[in-house]
């Protein structure tokens, strides 16, 4: 789907796009418009996915004839809610919102509603409202039965190995797809839970015990250090579940301050998602073991084209009408599949699809 000027430039554009984003977060295009503009809301400038993500949707919006502006929240939901009221003000012709938190949105969508403006939400499904329109994404549940795949190989746990240690991460408690990353890694890893092939040493095994807020990648490595300090005094961890390449970072930082990676005390498999090019040098360095490549600029190419249906009318391309509930709805959205990424394939998968080039990953 993406064309190749777009695959290119998301590569190239990484660096320099947090260059031109202006101070206080916006970018507004100088593209001729007879669509009118778009207002592209998204969470953070931290994580070089988003900005991959705003990259390729402003490109893909541009190429349709729209006017765009981006703007990222920081990480703060009340910044997106008022940066969201200020597009809404300006009238622009749709909004596309990968929320910072899930449930902070209802006042503004209503503001958005009543103003008539369609509202896509994009990679994150915005809870508690009717208004929201389409929700394009992942099938977020394969993502975590990705995760846990890889483990269960890794480990051997089919041909019944095992008593081994591992460590469970989870995602932001206000982002909707963490209980989807969470639940379906636990579908296929509970069976070796209670079986007692894999031990979870410091006991947190419930969601609530395991969240990280806002992806942040000290939290998790302040949580593995405490879980290092005291649960592991004679013990090795085998193995982590984590759902994001940020929040693996945090946690292989731990691990090498704990000595593991060097000498006798091999890092413990370790997971993760979005392909970040600092994951993807790990696993290239025998570091981190996998991650989840999706591909955002099929997912910005999703989005641009479903906003472009709606304006003119059209219904958009759909292949899922009721998985994704936000508890007033069942929002009708369009699911890309994800693709588990490891040594052994990332060359075929990030270079063959020119997500990456081979100077990237030097
Ligand atoms: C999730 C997203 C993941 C990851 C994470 C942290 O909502 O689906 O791919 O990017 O946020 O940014």
């Amino acid at each position: 789907m993406p064309n190749r000027r777009a695959v290119l430039a998301t590569i190239a554009g990484v660096a320099s796009l947090a260059l031109t984003v202006s101070a206080c977060g916006g970018q507004t295009s100088e593209a001729d418009s007879e669509g009118g503009t778009i207002g592209i809301a998204m969470p953070t400038r931290a994580s070089e996915r988003w900005l991959t993500d705003g990259k390729s949707v402003v490109e893909d919006l541009q190429d349709k004839g729209y006017k765009t502006e981006l703007l990222y929240g920081e990480d703060k939901p009340a910044t997106q809610v008022a940066q969201i009221e200020k597009m809404i003000k300006e009238g622009v012709a749709a909004l596309i919102i990968a929320a910072i938190d899930n449930k902070a949105l209802n006042d503004v969508l209503q503001k958005a509603a009543d103003a008539e403006i369609p509202v896509i939400s994009y990679d994150r499904l915005i809870l508690g409202t009717k208004n929201v329109d389409y929700y394009v994404s992942f099938d977020n549940e394969q993502v975590g039965r990705l995760q846990a795949s890889h483990i269960i190989d890794k480990l051997g746990l089919e041909d019944g190995k095992g008593p081994f240690n591992i460590e469970l991460f989870a995602g932001s408690p206000d982002d909707n797809n963490t209980k989807f990353f969470f639940d379906g890694a636990m579908h296929l890893l509970q069976p070796y839970l209670d079986n007692k092939q894999l031990v979870v040493p410091s006991g947190e095994t419930a969601l609530e015990q395991m969240t990280t807020l806002r992806w942040d990648g000290d939290i998790a490595k302040k949580r593995m250090n405490k879980i290092l300090n005291e649960s592991y005094t004679s013990e090795s961890v085998d193995a982590v579940l984590s759902p994001y390449d940020g929040i693996s970072i945090g946690i292989l930082s731990a691990l090498k301050s704990h000595g593991y990676g060097s000498g006798s005390e091999p890092l413990p498999v370790i997971t993760g998602q979005d392909a970040e090019l600092a994951s993807v040098k790990s696993i290239i360095a025998g570091e981190q073991s996998q991650t989840i490549y999706k591909d955002l600029r099929q997912l910005a190419e999703v989005a641009a084209t479903m906003a472009d249906d709606i304006l003119n009318g059209e219904t958009p391309q759909l292949n899922n009408r009721r998985a994704y509930k936000n508890g007033v709805k069942a929002v009708p959205a369009y699911l890309l599949q994800p693709i588990s990424v490891d040594k052994s394939n990332y060359e075929y998968i990030l270079l063959g699809s020119e997500y990456y080039t081979e100077a990237d990953l030097k």
